[in-house]
């Protein structure tokens, strides 16, 4: 299947009741494009406040979102999953949270380029990546040359990219892809963070899988890059 995911005339197609649920939370849900409309004036027009704008792609269940948005209730975050009816169950689970300093998207990170404008992001969070450990299916993985130009450009001089995974293979193609791409400073690379650096702020929050993998016997596998580019 050819992916167009990259394409500027990329539609969203799909058939799923969760879509239109979602829709029961317009005040802080955005579905497809329609968080498109809002590059480069995220913080202007949808949070209306001043504030650090972070963006987490494969939220998940939405530990991560949920504990970092009550943890830093001054910062702006965005956060993002294609799956819609994973992101209906987060959608109820937020929709109680006091403090709205969040969006929620169903969308593709694949799209950042098109949702953020140039040095609109203060970081980017993203945990646990699908591997897609088959030979045939690694081209999906979305840690490779063009992702990583589209987050270079999106994140501000010296903005951080912080990632996780469980996946051996994969970390080591992160690596490769990151050092190949040449846009990032490694602030740090582990192969076992929670014993290599268990005060770090990767340590302190546990997403839904990684929860899994470390009941598993997992090491988690982290990097901290730091864009390249100077003001
Ligand atoms: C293994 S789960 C990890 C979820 C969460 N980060 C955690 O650690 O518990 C991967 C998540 O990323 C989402 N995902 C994978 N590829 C994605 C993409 N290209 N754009 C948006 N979400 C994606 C999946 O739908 C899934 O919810």
């Amino acid at each position: 299947m050819v992916d167009y995911s990259f394409k500027e005339d990329f539609q969203y197609k799909h058939e799923n009741p969760y879509h239109e649920r979602l829709g029961e939370f317009g005040d802080f849900v955005l579905r497809d494009r329609e968080a498109e409309a809002f590059k480069d004036i995220w913080n202007k027009e949808v949070f209306k406040r001043e504030g650090n704008l972070f963006l987490e792609i494969g939220t998940g269940a939405g530990h991560f979102m949920i504990d970092y948005c009550v943890d830093h209730p001054n910062d702006n975050f965005v956060g993002l999953d294609y799956r819609f009816k994973r992101s209906f169950y987060l959608a109820k689970k937020l929709a109680v949270l006091d403090l709205k300093n969040f969006r929620y998207l169903r969308a593709k990170g694949e799209r950042v380029e098109f949702m953020f404008g140039e040095n609109e992001l203060d970081g980017i969070f993203y945990f646990f990546p699908d591997p897609w450990p088959k030979t045939k299916h690694n081209k999906k993985r979305l840690i490779q040359e063009h992702f990583l130009n589209s987050a270079y450009k999106a994140l501000k001089p010296g903005a951080i990219f912080y990632i996780k995974t469980d996946h051996d293979d994969y970390a080591a193609w992160m690596e490769k892809e990151i050092k190949k791409c040449g846009l990032f400073d490694i602030l740090l690379e582990s192969k076992d963070l929670r014993l290599e650096h268990p005060e770090h702020l990767l340590s302190k929050y546990t997403t839904g899988f990684e929860r899994i993998f470390l009941e598993q016997g997992i090491k988690i596998k982290a990097f901290v890059l730091q864009s390249k580019k100077v003001s």
